[in-house]
């Protein structure tokens, strides 16, 4: 059985993994696009950056298909739906800056996005359906030695999306941003204020490509805020975090 089955979370190191000739090249290509995110308009205060876009991953083929952009003043986006468990945006519709077309063909982010959805698990009937996958580029950086950044939520929490997996870009003069999973009841708490017994873990990403993925609905999980460490470089954290979903059908009797 699977670590994530098992656990309802597990850790991976997918540059040793996924070890293919040409990975560091495709690797440097992620890293430069994260020099240029645009900023994330639904939270400029916090130094944050980003990008997403979606797609499909087609059970029979298991190609990757991604879904088109809106267009708007000439930037195109790609709108997100989180469910109710952001206690920021509860069900709340957002649009973000898409992933440029280069980046999506990006071998390694394409392994990255397989290889995350072999450790998923659904019931038979539900993988007949293409399953949805949102990928998010995260930068979080801070210039000022008494700024910090935060993710969203900043605290333990459940995203809403059965599965959900970060991989670490780069991680560069960074104080926190650590990562802590614990039990679904501690949702909506900072790990210090919840009873050790309830934390399963507490560990920090640090070299590229090192990940990690839950099960969203048998843990929570939490990224604690990014500062400075030292000297006058800027604090960057920065993270793909890809989310997998059913294709979700109305129900009829409802
Ligand atoms: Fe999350």
């Amino acid at each position: 059985m699977s670590q994530l089955k098992d656990k309802g979370y597990a850790i991976y190191d997918y540059m040793e993994s996924l070890r293919y000739d040409g990975i560091e090249k495709d690797y440097e290509a992620l890293l430069s696009y994260f020099e240029n995110l645009p900023i994330d308009d639904y939270a400029p205060e916090l130094n944050r950056y980003r990008r997403y876009s979606r797609a499909l991953v087609l059970p029979t083929s298991g190609n990757i298909e991604w879904l088109p952009d809106v267009k708007r003043e000439g930037n195109e986006y790609a709108a997100y739906f989180q469910g109710k468990f952001n206690p920021e945006h509860p069900g709340s519709y957002r649009e973000f800056h898409s992933i440029d077309s280069d980046i999506r063909d990006n071998k390694l982010l394409k392994k990255i996005i397989m290889a995350n959805y072999h450790e998923t698990f659904w019931q038979k009937e539900d993988k007949i359906m293409p399953i949805h996958v949102g990928v998010h580029f995260v930068k979080l950086m801070v210039d000022n030695d008494e700024d910090k950044a935060v993710s969203s939520p900043d605290c333990l929490h459940q995203d809403g999306e059965p599965f959900t997996f970060a991989h670490l870009i780069e991680r560069r003069n960074v104080k926190g941003g650590m990562n802590a999973i614990g039990i679904p009841e501690v949702r909506g708490k900072q790990p210090e204020e919840v009873d050790k017994k309830d934390l399963h873990e507490f560990f920090e990403i640090s070299k590229p490509l090192e990940s990690y993925g839950v099960d969203d609905s048998a843990v929570s999980h939490y990224v604690g805020p990014v500062m400075k460490d030292s000297g006058d470089d800027s604090a960057v954290r920065s993270v793909i975090l890809i989310d997998y979903q059913l294709t979700v059908v109305a129900d009829m009797d409802e």
